[in-house]
């Protein structure tokens, strides 16, 4: 393992690609005084990065349209990516598609249909390289050989085990013309949770909290309805939606009741609800606890409140640390090996700030309304620094006004 400094916002590209232009796999990174120091595999030759092509408008056009189409299975893949595919002969689109959902046809696979014959001599525009192993359906290298397409033009590498470079490998084997990198970073984007899981075993968690200006989130008695107006509410479902579980605390179960789900015209597919409970004090009237996939996380096992949790349908697991609470790495690592990508909180101060303390967050989605509260609950229980230096800081990502609130994005660097 050696470790390599860069700057905040190469960290940020390189992180999401998964592998460095010195061929190594990156494993996570972490904080070194004011640097940030990348953790990575021993180096592999990766023979694309060396010999980089370049790329045209025109490609640059396809895959941007890739990544559009990409886009539409945003909430629907998990556990697997997001990936778009465009067909181009003679300069016009002849085929196009995007995976829509596992074990139904890839992207490469739904466009080469639509294409048909004309797929014969074209170029593909990937988002992602293509499969190269039987998993629910046949490998998509297969298809694409076998449709005799003349170039294929990948934004990424796909950082699957199963995959990792094999499937450019066997194309450019049967005489295909293979290029990869072309908008690789924005590709990555896509699947930020998916990239997590392959390259770190963890999903991506981000942390939704909606504070006033003055930074609180509830007020000093716990209420908190509605802090933020309706566009941005309706958003933070959008966001909910995209994630493949949504994770609270006892505390706020207790104070709000939330349903968790995701309440937006159209959504096909819910996130799996979970809830840490250390001692299993979740009334089973709860909200969340009704309908859906749902996980409750505790501590000790309570056997007769496990066993009522279990007769209405939830998985109880029991995740100790040593302090008596919930094992929240652990947690993540468990979410991570049942396919989980995205993680969306949706906690109180307290379970925040542990989770940002274990360093499981890796961005925050802030709604700020443009309010003041005078006095009420943080965003994050935690502990004073004990100078400027030693704050959090985080990479902001974008900024958006919804109405008369503002959405913040940042990334925190977490060890992997
Ligand atoms: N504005 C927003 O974005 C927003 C979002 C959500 C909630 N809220 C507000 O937040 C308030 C609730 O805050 P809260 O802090 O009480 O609730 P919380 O953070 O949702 O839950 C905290 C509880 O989680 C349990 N827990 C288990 N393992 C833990 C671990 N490793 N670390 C930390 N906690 C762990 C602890 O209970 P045990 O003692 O049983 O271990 C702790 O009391 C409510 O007023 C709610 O309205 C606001």
């Amino acid at each position: 393992m050696s470790t390599g400094r860069v700057s905040g916002r190469a960290l940020r590209g390189w992180a999401l690609r998964g592998r460095t232009l010195r061929g190594q796999a990156l494993r996570g990174y972490r904080r070194s005084g004011d640097n940030r120091e990348l953790v990575l595999s021993p180096a592999r030759a990766c023979p694309r990065l060396t010999a980089c092509p370049m790329f045209t408008s025109e490609d640059h056009r396809w895959m941007l349209r890739a990544i559009e189409l990409a886009a539409r299975g945003m909430d629907t893949t998990t556990p697997n990516p997001r990936v778009g595919c465009v067909v181009v002969r003679d300069g016009e689109m002849v085929g196009e598609g995007w995976h829509l959902r596992a074990g139904e046809p890839h992207a490469e696979v739904i466009s080469l249909a639509h294409a048909g014959a004309r797929a014969r001599g074209a170029t593909v525009y990937l988002t992602l390289e293509p499969c190269n192993h039987h998993g629910r359906t046949p490998p998509c290298t297969d298809a694409l050989i076998e449709a005799k397409v003349a170039r294929v033009i990948a934004a990424m590498e796909d950082p699957n085990p199963l995959v990792n470079g094999e499937g450019l490998t066997r194309l450019r084997a049967a005489g295909i013309d293979v290029r990869c990198g072309l908008l690789g970073a924005q590709a990555a984007d896509l699947n930020p949770g998916f990239v997590s899981r392959m390259t770190r075993g963890l999903p991506w968690v981000r942390m939704k909290v909606a504070a006033s200006l003055d930074g609180f989130t509830a007020l000093p008695d716990g209420r908190s309805q509605w802090i933020t107006g309706e566009s941005a509410r309706e958003d933070g479902h959008r966001w909910r939606a995209r994630a493949c579980a949504i994770l609270t605390g006892i505390g706020t179960v207790r104070e709000d009741d939330p349903k968790l789900t995701a309440r937006l015209e159209g959504v096909r597919r819910q996130p799996v609800k979970v809830l840490v409970d250390s001692r299993l004090e979740v009334d089973l009237q709860a909200r969340m606890l009704k309908g859906g996939d749902v996980l409750v996380v505790c501590s000790q096992e309570r056997s007769d409140k496990a066993a009522e949790l279990r007769d209405r349908g939830c998985e109880v697991l029991v995740l100790p640390d040593p302090s008596g609470k919930v094992d929240l790495p652990a947690l993540m690592r468990t979410l991570a090996g049942r396919g989980i990508n995205e993680v969306h909180v949706e906690a109180g101060h307290k379970l925040n700030a542990s989770l940002l303390r274990e360093r499981c967050v890796d961005e925050l989605l802030a709604y700020l309304s443009v309010s003041l509260l005078g006095r009420g609950r943080p965003m994050f229980e935690l502990e004073a620094v004990a100078s400027i230096d030693e704050r959090i800081t985080l990479d902001l990502q974008s900024v958006e006004r919804l109405g008369n609130d503002v959405r913040l994005l940042a990334r925190v660097a977490r060890a992997g």
